[in-house]
């Protein structure tokens, strides 16, 4: 498949868009008209054909400017990326698992030749070559996370196990939706999760835990989680919360569909061959309300979710000062009939 980059921004001018290719793949949360916590985990196998699923790592049209903003990010916050000393097994895997997966799926962007640890990669859209000796970090310009994760979509965090846990050893982390690598590094599974209302009780984290315990190699899971954020902004993390929290007062009926988006993350999670550690990784698509509204289902359920979300859920993702001006605006959108079943638009 031959790719084209958006040329855009998703900070200051806020440049960002999706082409009606983007919003066809866009990964529409909501099976049912209302949401709750479940573990909402699936195996994570081939989509359909030009989905965000299609492929195990999903590259699209907003390749180049995501890897600009991330790098944008770093040179503000170095701490976004880290990882503890005893995660550089994890690293080689991680380097291996987006290599392998880019370079298969997407060869006219992205090849990789392998002769023994003599490995060569080439990044057509960011103009990188470079030949390494795979093992040795000596041989990569960055550490290798950081090396691989500044050329993919998405955040990164690597799990170690032990003790019957997951624990926040390492990550790459630039587009999350209000938590911290460099608060939660060193955290275990239930520990990071612990701000969630609800779903600790429901026993979803429980669940979740001895699920990914056993996770094995070759049989990746995926999940969905969504929030909501004022401007297409990748960055909303707590430590820019000054830059960015603001914004969520500055929406009107008038500036709804501009302004407001759904944010949607597709995290996936992969068994790592040497080091048995978990990739868990997040990718973020966003998508504004009059472009949500152009498929009629999606703007007829996200009304009705939104409209009946449990109010402690709404307070966690931090919709309190906007949900009621935008779920007036979605209203006009929701015709009242039947939604159908599943995630697809009509
Ligand atoms: C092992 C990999 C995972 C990592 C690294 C991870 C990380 C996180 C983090 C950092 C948060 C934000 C917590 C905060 O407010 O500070 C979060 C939220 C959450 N996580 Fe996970 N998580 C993982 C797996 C899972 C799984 C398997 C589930 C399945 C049920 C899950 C369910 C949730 C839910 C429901 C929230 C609240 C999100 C929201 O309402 O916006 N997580 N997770």
């Amino acid at each position: 498949m031959t790719l084209s980059f958006n040329a855009e921004t998703f900070r200051d001018d806020y440049t960002f868009a999706n082409s009606p290719t983007a919003i066809r793949a866009f990964p529409f949360p909501f099976e049912r008209d209302d949401y709750t916590y479940t573990v909402n985990i699936e195996q994570h196998v081939p989509g359909p054909v030009q989905s965000a699923t299609e492929f195990p790592i999903h590259i699209d049209e907003h390749y180049v400017a995501e890897m600009q903003d991330r790098a944008i990010t770093l040179a503000q916050d170095p701490l976004r990326c880290q990882s503890l000393p005893h995660m550089m097994t994890a690293e080689w895997d991680l380097v291996e698992l987006l290599m392998t997966s880019m370079s298969t799926h997407y060869p006219e962007t992205f090849t990789l030749t392998r002769d023994g640890d003599r490995w060569h990669w080439t990044n057509r859209p960011l103009g990188l070559d470079q030949a390494f000796t795979f093992g040795d970090a000596s041989t990569l310009p960055q550490g290798p996370m950081e090396y691989i994760t500044r050329q993919c979509q998405g955040d990164f965090c690597l799990l170690d196990q032990r003790d019957d846990n997951l624990w926040m050893d390492a990550g790459m982390v630039t587009t999350q939706a209000d938590w911290s690598l460099d608060f939660d590094l060193g955290m275990n599974f239930m520990e990071w999760h612990a701000p969630v209302p609800l779903a600790h009780d429901l026993g979803v984290f429980e669940r979740a835990l001895k699920f990914l315990l056993n996770l094995q190699q070759g049989r990746p899971v995926r999940r969905l989680n969504w929030t909501m954020t004022i401007n297409p902004r990748l960055d909303t993390s707590p430590e820019n919360y000054h830059r960015w929290g603001i914004d969520k007062a500055s929406v009107t009926p008038e500036n709804v569909g501009d302004k407001v988006h759904l944010r949607v993350e597709l995290q996936a999670l992969w068994r790592l061959p040497r080091s048995n550690a978990i990739v868990f990784s997040i990718r973020c698509y966003l998508i504004k309300m009059d472009e949500l509204v152009t498929q009629k289902k999606w703007a007829r359920r996200f009304h009705r979710v939104l409209a009946s979300l449990p109010q402690p859920i709404a307070d966690y993702k931090g919709l309190a000062r906007f949900r009621d001006t935008t779920v007036a605006w979605l209203s006009r959108h929701d015709d009242g009939l039947p939604t159908s079943p599943g995630f697809a638009p009509d």
